[in-house]
Order: structure tokens, then C-alpha cells, then sequence
């Protein structure tokens, strides 16, 4: 019966060895009409049938049929098979994630020291039944000067050195034109703290910034006296640097205040011994501040026969440096995180 029985053998061992390295659907697809599609290798056999006699055909057509059904059952089974791998690939990939390993980290922030000195007094002034206020850094000379009694032309002007806009107004050299602001809006009692950045034409050094932060204070009251100006003051000194300290006044001279005063407290560094912090006096300047002038009440409607006030500035710059023992200045407007990080939370 011809040579069809072995030559459908030796195709079924080469289909063998193809599907074995058919490493993919699209290469099995390939294989598969090749052996049973219309001009494929089964067909091709079925062809030859047409040239046998009556007797061989019935068995070698069954014989065809019989390796058809055998090609047809590898090609499935290779194709389940590489169904198979490709699902174990994805499980596989799943598996090297560990749903257990804790998240990536990221970096924590910190806050600024004048942001946390800010803070904190924020706190203490609150605690105290304060306000916390705020006003423009672009100021009109009104408020920056002449409502602080500082007319035009007064030489009190001078120690502020002013940068200057070119439509007249004027970036506000200090905190305290929120002072009347804040009258003008306000009727008393008055208790307010105004934080904010305040800016002079300065030369840079270790000590002078052009730009800073200052804390105004106010509180204007029926019977408002220096007593309570103190008493406040030295709550706010001990509860920022978290110890017992002694204050005096000093005389000082601000066209808003009468009586204006210097607050000094015991050095932080030899508690009051003498040291080079304290060029050996024992006492650090640190707040200057007096009893509203009556003219800065007025400017602010408010009659001065009838109120009384306090009025401070605090240097928030100036105190985030004692608190944080820092020597120069610049640092804190360089944005350098490698030292900007290191100071703790205070907790805010
Ligand atoms: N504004 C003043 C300055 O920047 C500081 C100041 C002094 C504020 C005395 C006050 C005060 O409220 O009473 O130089």
C-alpha cells in the first residue's frame, strides 16, 4: 500500500520537534495551517488517495484520518501548554512583589526657625486672649510714618533706612503701621499681635538682612499701664525661652511711644555674670516697646483721654537666632536645607 504509512510516521516525528520548539502562539498558528489547512500536509495526503487502487484506499484513507486526529490532539496540547507558561510568567511576576514590604519612604519637612519662634508665639499670645493680625508689606507712608508720628521731614526717619516704590508707597520698614490699621478698625479692648516681613535698605552681613521678620504687639484698654506692658513681657520672654529670666527697662526714643522703652534680659549665655555674648553687662537688648503715643491713638480714632496703650516690637529674625544659637543672619533667607533642617519641632 505505497510508502503513505511511513511517510505520515516520519511527518508526525517532525511535527513533534517543530511544536517542541514553537516557543510562541503566532509560530504554533504557522505550524498548525501548515499540517491542517487547505494546502497543508494533511490534505497534500489526502490528495495521493485519488491514486490508489480500490482495495488500499479504504485503509490508508482511515490511516490519513487516524494521524489528522493525532497532529490535530498535539497541536491542542502544545497550545494549552504555552497557555499555560504564559499565565505561570504572570504569576511569577506577581510573586517578586511583596504586598508585606513597607511603602517607599519620603522625605520629611521642617519648618523654618523664624516660622517656629512665630508659632510658638503665636501660642503664647492666643493663650493671652490675643488676636493675630496681619497688613500689606507694601505700605503708604501714612501708616508706615506719619500715623506713628513721625511727620514728614521728622529725623526720626532716618534710622529706618526705607526702600521706596516707584509710585510712592513704600515697602513697610516695620510692623507697627498695623498698629493703626488695626485701631481704625477695631474699637477697644485691643489685644494684637501682627507677625510679618518687614524690609530696609541694608548692606548684607552676618547681622543685617535686608529683608526680616518682626512681631508687633498692642493693647490698648481703659487703665492700660507700664505694669501690664511688663507683666506681659516678661510672660512672653520666659514662655519663648522656656526658663526663668530677669528684665529691666531702659529709656528708648520711638516717635510712637510715651514713655518708649528698651526691654533687657538676663543674659541667656552666663545668666547674667558677664560673658562676650553680653560684652560683659549681663543683659541682652531684646524688646523695644512704650506706652502709645496719644497722637498714634488719635490717628487710630481713638480718644486718649479715655484709653491707654502698649505697644512692642519684637525682632523675630533676631530672636529665632538667640533661640537657635545662630551667628549669622544670612542663613535664614538662603534656603539651604542642608541647615534649615536640623532645627527641631517645636511642637506647633
Ligand atoms: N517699630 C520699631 C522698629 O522697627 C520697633 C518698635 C519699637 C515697635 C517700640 C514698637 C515699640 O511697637 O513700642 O524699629
Amino acid at each position: 500500500m505505497s510508502d503513505i504509512p511511513d511517510r505520515l510516521e516520519t511527518a508526525r516525528e517532525e511535527i513533534e520537534d517543530r511544536l517542541a520548539a514553537a516557543a510562541d502562539e503566532k509560530v504554533l498558528r504557522e505550524i498548525e495551517i501548515s499540517i491542517l489547512g487547505k494546502k497543508g500536509l494533511v490534505q497534500n495526503f489526502m490528495r495521493e488517495l485519488g491514486g490508489l487502487s480500490k482495495e488500499e484506499k479504504p485503509a490508508a484513507g482511515k490511516l490519513i484520518n487516524e494521524y489528522k486526529q493525532r497532529f490535530t490532539q498535539m497541536i491542542d496540547a502544545r497550545k494549552l501548554r504555552l497557555a499555560d507558561s504564559a499565565m505561570d510568567a504572570e504569576i511569577d511576576k506577581a510573586a517578586l512583589i511583596d504586598v508585606t514590604l513597607p511603602g517607599s519612604d519620603f522625605e520629611r519637612g521642617s519648618l523654618h526657625p523664624v516660622t517656629l519662634v512665630q508659632s510658638r508665639l503665636e501660642d503664647i499670645f492666643t493663650g493671652m486672649g490675643f488676636m493675630i493680625a496681619d497688613g500689606p508689606e507694601a505700605e503708604t507712608d501714612y501708616f508706615n510714618f506719619e500715623a506713628l508720628n513721625f511727620p514728614p521731614g521728622h529725623p526720626a526717619r532716618e534710622m529706618q533706612d526705607t526702600i521706596w516704590l516707584k509710585n510712592g508707597m513704600l515697602l513697610r520698614t516695620h510692623t507697627s503701621p498695623v498698629q493703626v490699621r488695626t485701631m481704625q478698625r477695631l474699637k477697644p479692648p485691643i489685644k494684637v499681635i501682627v507677625p510679618g516681613r518687614c524690609f530696609r535698605f541694608e548692606e548684607i552681613d552676618p547681622s543685617h538682612e535686608n529683608t526680616f521678620y518682626q512681631m508687633e504687639g498692642l493693647m490698648v484698654d481703659k487703665g492700660i499701664s507700664i505694669a501690664n506692658l511688663i507683666a506681659v513681657m516678661n510672660v512672653l520672654l520666659e514662655e519663648v525661652f522656656e526658663r526663668k529670666l530677669k528684665t529691666r527697662l531702659r529709656p528708648g526714643y520711638f516717635p510712637f511711644v510715651e514713655p518708649g522703652f528698651e526691654m533687657d534680659m538676663s543674659c541667656l549665655i552666663c545668666g547674667g555674670e558677664g560673658c562676650p555674648t553680653c560684652k560683659n553687662t549681663g543683659w541682652i537688648e531684646i524688646l523695644p516697646c512704650g506706652m502709645v503715643h496719644p497722637n498714634v491713638l488719635r490717628h487710630g480714632n481713638i480718644d486718649p483721654d479715655e484709653y491707654t496703650g502698649f505697644a512692642f516690637g519684637l525682632g523675630l529674625t533676631r530672636l529665632a537666632m538667640m533661640k537657635y544659637g545662630l551667628s549669622d543672619i544670612r542663613v535664614l533667607n538662603s534656603g539651604d536645607l542642608r541647615v534649615l533642617k536640623q532645627f527641631g519641632t517645636w511642637e506647633v
